[in-house]
């Protein structure tokens, strides 16, 4: 029987792992995370075993939001290193087989990119329509309702020309205008300059938001807008996102990537699945290869909610679109602090078991959590612009802790962020040998992971649970599959016992336990899951 059948490619089986560059590894005593620092610690993923790292910009930018304000698409910044040392990591990285995958913004540039400094520069200049320029209002004010992602209108004025520019987010980021042939030639290009360097793919920011209504009409207020809700969500974004011509958009970007050999993108996309599933755009048409999934970031941590979500979702995917999950990333609070360290070991063996491809977050595998950032030492600007609403997104943004020595290993001055508290106790070295640490838990998952197909390719099968009442509340299970091997995972979201009934599923061994301990065990007729605990069965044939 062979387990491993053809037709999978590595972003279909591997496993993502993104990392901030800021805050992995200082090589250079700025206190700022760098390329060498990456390229230094380019063993311990591959021991961990993930397949791919994902790196948040690197490219020059003023930092207003910390490298999502691009100035220059094809360079690296200073504070990351050079060209010279992105290529070596590159080749370090395929050296383990390891791929690359780039943060592609395409949505806005830095006000300082040159382009914007051209085009704020007079309205007959050449690259004036590579942005979104408008008059102002009557009165004088913004040419619409659209808000910023990180507070206020989403436009700003610019009294050399007498008309406002477009900001999904800072002032700073001035949007991109997409319907323009130049604009979009430009970034394909963009796109052209990495792949030719090996880059092996590209997560695409705010992909969702890329074109805005060609009439740049009024959004309708929202009804359920709540205080504490993000600021841009007062007002529906019925215009000004998820817009029927982003689909060509994408879908050119598709092409540049399918005119190389097996590369990627995943695209930042925050919608309902029915819309979601559009940017997987049909088999004529191919768009991202992944529609980010975020419905593990953002629901509430329960089993039936997450069992009904992860129906959903399978039922809603077209045949040609490959499913994705994610537990967290630089823009979310860590998954440790939302739902606490035991339930977050069952979410690792959750998203490492589903069918779909993960992406990881730098640091939970030690199960990091979100640090609370002192005023006076806030970075984010989400976090200026709205202070005190708990946007600010610095908490989830810390230095890696590699170990207990001054500054966690992670540099030799005081890093940019603060460290963790308790980084003397959870720390990588301090877990790499102990058994039962968050950190053994992640590698276990992902041997098994790598040497079962049926958990990374195979079918997903939910399975209605019987049992106890804790068992049919609070238990999610689910089969994975592939030529006849079969696996149950059984995961106990309560923090307290359950019994499930196998009578109808079969019986087998114990591949791995959240708990680290009973591995080899055999199952028969009752399973017993203990508080906060998970298991995957190699099920008897
Ligand atoms: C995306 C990024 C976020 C950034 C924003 C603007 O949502 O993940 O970090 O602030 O886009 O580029």
């Amino acid at each position: 029987m062979t387990k491993q059948p053809a037709g999978h490619l590595w972003w279909q089986r591997g496993v993502i792992y993104q990392i901030y560059p800021r805050s992995f590894q200082d090589s250079n005593g700025d206190g700022v995370g760098d390329l060498r620092g990456i390229r230094s610690r380019l063993d311990y993923l591959v021991d961990l075993g993930i397949d791919a790292i994902w790196l948040s910009p690197i490219f020059p930018s003023p930092m207003a939001d910390f490298g999502y304000d691009v100035a220059d698409y094809c360079d690296i910044h200073p504070l990351f290193g050079t060209l010279a040392d992105f290529d070596a990591l590159v080749a370090d990285a395929h050296r383990r087989n390891l791929k690359v995958i780039l943060d592609f913004v395409p949505n806005h540039t830095s006000d300082q990119h040159p382009w914007f400094i051209e085009s704020r520069s007079s309205r007959d200049n050449p690259k004036r329509d590579w942005y979104i320029w408008r008059d102002p209002a009557p009165d004088g004010g913004p040419p619409n309702n659209w808000l910023s992602y990180f507070g206020g209108s989403a436009w700003e004025y610019d009294a050399t020309t007498g008309q406002y520019y477009l900001h999904l987010f800072l002032k700073e980021q001035p949007d991109l205008n997409w319907r323009n042939p130049q604009v979009q030639a430009a970034m394909l290009d963009v796109m052209r300059f990495w792949l030719d360097r090996g880059v092996d793919g590209f997560r695409v920011d705010v992909m969702w938001l890329m074109i805005k209504d060609a009439q740049f009409r009024d959004n309708p207020p929202n009804p359920a807008w709540k205080p504490g809700m993000m600021p841009h969500m007062r007002i529906l974004e019925a215009w000004s996102a998820d817009q029927p011509e982003v689909h060509q958009i994408v879908a050119m970007m598709r092409r540049v990537l399918d005119s190389y050999d097996e590369r990627m993108m995943v695209g930042e996309i925050y919608l309902p699945y029915d819309r979601l599933m559009h940017y997987y755009g049909t088999p004529e048409s191919p768009e991202a290869h992944l529609p980010f999934n975020f419905a593990l970031v953002l629901l509430p941590w329960d089993a039936h909610t997450i069992a009904q979500t992860i129906a959903a979702y399978e039922a809603l995917l077209p045949p040609h679109g490959w499913p994705n999950w994610v537990l967290g990333n630089h823009d979310q609070p860590r998954i440790a602090s939302r739902v606490g360290e035991a339930q977050a070991r069952v979410a690792a063996m959750l998203l490492l078991t589903l069918r779909g491809t993960p992406t990881m977050y730098y640091g939970d595998e030690i199960g990091m959590r979100n640090v609370p950032i002192p005023p006076d030492r806030v970075q984010d600007p989400f976090e200026k612009n709205v202070p005190g609403e708990g946007h600010g997104r610095d908490p989830q943004r810390t230095p890696m802790q590699w170990d207990a020595s001054e500054y966690a290993g992670f540099s030799k001055v005081q890093p940019w962020l603060p460290l963790a508290d308790d980084y003397r106790q959870r720390n990588v070295a301090a877990q790499r040998n102990a058994p039962h640490s968050m950190l053994s838990l992640y590698r276990r998952l992902l041997t098994l992971r790598r040497s079962e197909p049926a958990l990374s390719i195979g079918s997903y099968q939910a399975i209605a649970v019987e049992g106890d009442d804790t068992a049919r509340q609070s238990v999610l299970a689910f089969v994975r599959e592939v030529n006849g091997c079969r696996f149950l995972v059984a995961l106990n979201f309560a923090s307290h016992p359950a019994r499930l009934s196998l009578t109808t599923i079969g019986e087998g061994t114990i591949a791995l336990s959240t708990h680290l301990d009973r591995g080899g065990s055999t199952v028969q007729g009752d399973l017993e899951l203990r508080a906060d605990e998970g298991v995957i069965i190699a099920l008897a044939p």
